[in-house]
């Protein structure tokens, strides 16, 4: 397992391109499915969840090419309706797949999804829409079978804004007959972009941003070229990152709109932010303030995936700070890492309470889920010392080189790997 080797203490300083969305090219990806043909991608970042989900299209019968940041999938000689049961364990967003393919095929076999290990994660929001489209679900041990001959539109109200639930009905319901309206829908930015990207294919599709999605079903998708959102968890892990370290940083390629949340959150830590178009400035250069509450919740407020890498610029700060996770139940895992760099934070239940520490210090620590990995790898930046990330393939599924983007910004940080057994000599 490749590990992080980090001699913090040196503020960042330059600028950065902000890579494509993973979290809105996987639906994408999985939605290429829907019409029979050669969709082409830009903006798609190399990452090894976005090589999963090329694997199991690759796996169905699709051909892929990843080459720099275009992606091309031909779906014409997609010939499968199961989805392996090794890449469905690797990545939760497998789970993508179960609308594409439904429409498409009129079946689909898929296994109960793996993932980060940041909380329970059910499907069930996932199976009763599919369900109320007009899918016969079976459950068998690990294995799920939806059927149906025809899907037909309907009303779904979700209990909770579910991003991924939100996607996967929308796919299913495109092709539908009839018309489904989708309220309590979740209103990520990416959602958004997976309504573009549909209704670039002939979609009829409005309202994704809003809390009622309504979706036309119509009776055919053709392959489109379609450029993907600016990664806007990455651009949030940079900001505090230049925020932890008390440097400046520009960013460009992002969408500043798509950050508000945390935008709001770093003013009243005292962080300087400027913002020309899709360029955005951080800079810091006095100790951060405690932010008295954040409560991470669905997109427009605060975001779950930025909540660990926050809480080490809290860590930092003058003062104290309550941060309250709502949306997964187990994503504190990076709190015993960060105690051990010596950050003061105690849990009750969802809160995490953090008294701001003057210095943090270099320590091994374990990257235990991919948004945790890339908390203590701000931590190790900004910490006194030489800091070592282990389980650097969790930050893989999310970062594109994590180590080269910092490198880029003035970081003494660099990636080990462990040595090949066969030039392993002394073995
Ligand atoms: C997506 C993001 C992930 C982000 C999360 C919340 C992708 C690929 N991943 O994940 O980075 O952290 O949104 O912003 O886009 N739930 C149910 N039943 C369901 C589905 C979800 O109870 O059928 C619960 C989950 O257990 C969780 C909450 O709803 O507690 C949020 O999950 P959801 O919005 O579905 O997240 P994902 O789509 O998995």
């Amino acid at each position: 397992m490749d590990k992080l080797v980090i001699e913090g203490g040196k503020s960042l300083s330059g600028t950065i391109r902000i890579h494509g969305a993973k979290n809105a090219a996987l639906p994408i990806l999985a939605a290429s499915l829907l019409a029979a043909g050669k969709v082409q991608l830009s903006n798609v970042p190399r990452l090894l969840d976005i090589e999963v989900m090329l694997d199991i299209l690759e796996r169905i019968g699709c051909t892929t090419l990843h080459d720099q940041e275009t992606v091309v999938v031909d779906t014409s000689s997609a010939n499968s309706f199961h989805v392996p049961e090794d890449l469905m364990k690797q990545m939760r967003s497998s789970i993508f797949l179960m609308g594409p393919l439904l429409s498409r095929f009129g079946e689909v076999a898929v296994y109960q999804p793996g993932g980060c290990a940041i909380g329970e994660r059910k499907i069930d929001l996932h199976l009763r829409g599919l369900k109320a489209l007009g899918a016969e679900i079976e459950e068998l041990d690990q294995q799920i079978i939806c059927r149906a001959d025809k899907l037909k539109g309907a009303d779904i109200h979700l209990d909770f804004p579910s991003v991924g639930a939100t996607e996967n009905i929308m796919m299913a319901a495109a092709m539908a007959e009839g018309t489904t309206t989708l309220t309590n829908a979740a209103r990520e930015p990416e959602i958004q972009d997976l309504q573009n990207f549909l209704n670039a294919m002939g979609a009829s599709i409005i309202g994704a941003g809003t809390d009622t999605i309504t979706i036309q079903g119509v009776s055919k998708l053709s392959p489109c070229s379609y450029t993907i959102i600016p990664d806007r968890i990455v651009a949030g892990t940079v900001m505090i990152a230049a925020a932890a370290t008390r440097g400046n940083v520009t960013l460009t390629h992002c969408n500043p709109a798509h950050l508000s949340s945390l935008i709001h959150v770093l003013k009243r830590a005292g962080v300087q932010i400027s913002i020309l178009n899709d360029i955005m400035n951080v800079s810091c250069m006095s100790r951060p303030k405690a932010v008295e509450r954040i409560v991470t919740l669905p997109y427009p407020s605060f975001p779950t995936d930025l909540q660990s890498q926050v809480m080490v610029l809290l860590s930092l700060a003058d003062g104290f700070s309550v941060m309250k996770e709502t949306v997964f139940e187990g994503r504190f895992k990076h709190v015993d890492e960060l105690t051990r760099m010596g950050a003061d934070i105690s849990i009750d239940l969802n809160c995490a309470f953090i008294r701001g520490v003057q210095r943090l210090y270099g320590a091994t620590v374990e990257a235990t889920d991919l948004r945790a990995g890339a908390a203590l790898v701000i931590a190790g930046l900004a910490a006194q010392g030489k800091t070592i990330v282990e389980q650097v393939h969790h930050i893989d599924r999310g970062y594109e080189h994590i180590e080269q983007l910092f490198q880029k910004l003035g970081a003494d940080i660099h990636r080990l790997s462990p040595v090949p057994k066969s030039l392993d000599l002394a073995n």
